[in-house]
């Protein structure tokens, strides 16, 4: 199968030096890739600012920005047949950037805000026959949220993962997750390398029905 993730964060700058993001490191992202190419499957990802060297394999473009993240996400749309979106994309951004650093002298105590595209929502007009998956990253009545965004952003399965343990969710090696399907079932699956976690996801997706594969 063709199959397009996304990993890490995204940056949302306010002027040249100062940016609003998250402590997204793009481990859970690069082990969804790297999984799924040892499955056997082709890989595209589109990738945040990260550190870690890319999957051998994957044909990679990186991008900064949640409008940077949309793009180049709705442009392997058409490619895949199998979206899963690991990153942590920014919710919020600075409503206007400055093309000179900001004096912290003439610096406003508030900042002005605007939502930035939410990326799943805006495909799911295109989605089609294609499987979608999402994550939820949670840190209170995480069950509750997960179903909510599993329905709201039309999602065949969210990956919830409880972002308030140290050895789970952001920059961990390790990570603990539920999956919740929109055809109800629920799996709570124990502590496991980010690498076992991709390994489950990649083989949930194998077993989703796909028109004509
Ligand atoms: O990168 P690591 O350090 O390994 O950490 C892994 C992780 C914690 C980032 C990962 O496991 C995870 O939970 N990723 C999703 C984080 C997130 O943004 O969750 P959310 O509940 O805010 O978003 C729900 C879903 O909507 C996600 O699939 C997200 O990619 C997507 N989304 C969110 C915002 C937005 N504007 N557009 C989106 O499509």
């Amino acid at each position: 199968m063709n199959i397009l993730v996304t990993a890490g964060p995204t940056r949302e700058f306010m002027d040249p030096v100062r940016y609003l993001s998250n402590r997204s490191s793009g481990k859970m992202g690069y082990a969804v890739a790297r999984q799924a190419l040892a499955r056997g499957h082709a890989v595209r990802l589109v990738s945040g600012p990260v550190t870690l060297p890319p999957p051998t394999g994957a044909s990679v473009s990186r991008v900064t920005s949640a409008e940077e993240m949309l793009a180049a996400t709705q442009e392997g749309l058409a490619w895949c047949q199998v979206l899963i979106m690991v990153a942590a994309v920014a919710d919020w951004r600075p409503a206007s950037i400055s093309s000179s650093k900001l004096k912290k002298e003439g610096m406003p105590s508030m900042l002005p805000l605007e939502r930035t595209p939410d990326i799943l929502s805006r495909l799911a007009a295109d989605k089609g026959s294609r499987c979608f998956v999402g994550f939820a990253a949670e840190t209170d009545d995480a069950e509750r949220h997960a179903r909510a965004k599993l329905a709201a952003k039309q999602l065949d399965l969210i990956v919830m993962n409880d972002v308030s343990r140290a050895d789970a969710g952001f920059e961990a090696d390790t990570n603990q997750v539920s999956f919740f399907s929109a055809d109800g079932a629920f799996q709570a699956l124990p502590l496991m390398s980010k690498d076992e976690v991709a390994d489950r996801i990649v083989a949930w997706v194998e077993a989703f029905p796909h028109d004509g594969l």
